[in-house]
């Protein structure tokens, strides 16, 4: 088996050069719309660096999405149109598909799909290469990911190939002290990656909503906050399991009369938790700011509402103002750093977020291991 994803390089030489080829690059433009406004483009610019290398060098570049989960039926709401619109302006002569979603065989991962995508997905013939540039979307064994590889010269395009870098060099080789700081609502979501990242990082620090089931893990009264009752036990476990992990010293919220309170770490009955306190925000910060590799995934509270976001912005002005080497899995982190303005400010902000946290667990991708074993190299 190869070891190694095949590169454009190397597509470029077993097609023999790309002048007049057709080349299917999988992007992930699953993007925020409010309506059919997109409220955040990043996801396109992203895939740039792989399309104008391609068109560069004379390739024709049809892009293929997904955009939402619109269950394998077509749907005006998940429509590919402002996408395609704002693809136009930002690479034009570049075509973009209906959403592959729209389609059954694309989440069933079906053959017929597959080959439909290889010998004419546009109405003009069959296609003579394809790039998986959706990180996003890797660690799905969906047609459009696992299937060209099997069918045509195949290879990762530079995103791909950026993100894969990143991250396993965080598994692999870490400047030290490395810190992860982990948020959002659920431990269950995240105990693969929370268990895999013990194992390499010098220090972990757990904030947002999952934080109170460590909390009361440790006997703590957590109130009315967010609480997974079956996941006490391994909160437990790996409190105990030597590493330092930093729990918040301080809790924001809402009393019992949905008045904003703050508390130490005991929160009185019918409390709410709702963000980690300045106490806590003030040293988190501060283990962000000694360290010199830091993985961040999650909000450290409902940052969305004013009055519970000054955690979740401690940690974001702390990742753009450290000298460590930062990387902001993709998901909530990532729409935080962007509404603090901070995005340009680290040095790596994840396309995805269910993908970046399935490659630090497991090391690999369903999407890199199709370019392994695909037909390039
Ligand atoms: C994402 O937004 O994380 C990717 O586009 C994958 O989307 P999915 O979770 O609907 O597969």
């Amino acid at each position: 088996m190869n070891t190694r994803v095949p590169t454009l390089e190397d597509l470029e030489q077993a097609l023999g050069g790309l002048a007049g080829k057709r080349i299917l690059v999988r992007t992930d433009f699953n993007v925020p719309l409010d309506g059919s406004t997109i409220t955040d483009d990043f996801r396109i610019r992203a895939a740039l660096p792989t399309i104008e290398w391609l068109t560069e060098r004379g390739a024709t570049v049809l892009t293929a999405s997904h955009l939402g989960r619109p269950k394998g039926q077509a749907n005006p709401k998940y429509s590919m149109d402002p996408v395609r619109a704002r693809l136009a302006e930002l690479a034009p002569g570049v075509s973009l598909l209906e959403n592959l979603r729209f389609d059954p065989g694309e989440e069933g991962n079906d053959d017929a799909f597959a080959a439909h995508l290889v010998d004419d997905p546009d109405g003009n013939g069959p296609i003579d290469g394809y790039v998986n540039d959706a990180f996003g979307a890797s660690h799905r064994a969906h047609a459009s990911i696992v299937g060209p590889p099997r069918r045509v010269p195949s290879a990762a395009g530079r995103l791909l190939e950026k993100e894969v870098d990143v991250l396993l060099g965080l598994r692999s080789s870490p400047k030290r002290p490395f810190v992860a700081v982990l948020g959002g609502a659920k431990i269950s979501d995240k105990l693969g990656v929370v268990e895999a990242l013990l194992d390499v990082v010098d220090h972990l620090v757990i904030g947002g909503a999952m934080a109170f089931t460590f909390l009361s893990a440790k006997g703590l009264p957590i109130g009315d906050s967010l609480f997974e009752p079956d996941q006490v036990d391994t909160c437990k476990r790996l409190l105990e399991s030597g590493k330092a992990i930093s729990l918040p010293s301080d809790i924001v919220g809402l009393d019992a009369n949905g008045r904003f309170a703050t508390w130490g770490t005991r929160i009185p009955e019918g409390g709410k938790g709702l963000d980690i306190g300045p106490g806590s925000a003030a040293e988190f910060s501060d283990i962000v700011m000694e360290a010199r590799t830091v993985f961040w995934n999650g909000p450290m509270g409902m940052f969305e509402d004013e009055r519970f976001a000054a955690g979740t912005k401690s940690v974001a002005e702390a990742m753009a103002a450290t000298k460590a080497f930062t990387v902001v899995g993709g998901g909530d982190s990532a729409a935080a750093l962007a509404q603090f303005r901070l995005d340009d400010d680290v040095d790596h902000v994840s396309t995805g977020g269910g993908a970046s946290l399935e490659l630090l667990e497991l090391g690999d991708l369903p999407g890199l291991a199709a370019l392994r074993e695909g037909s390039t190299t």
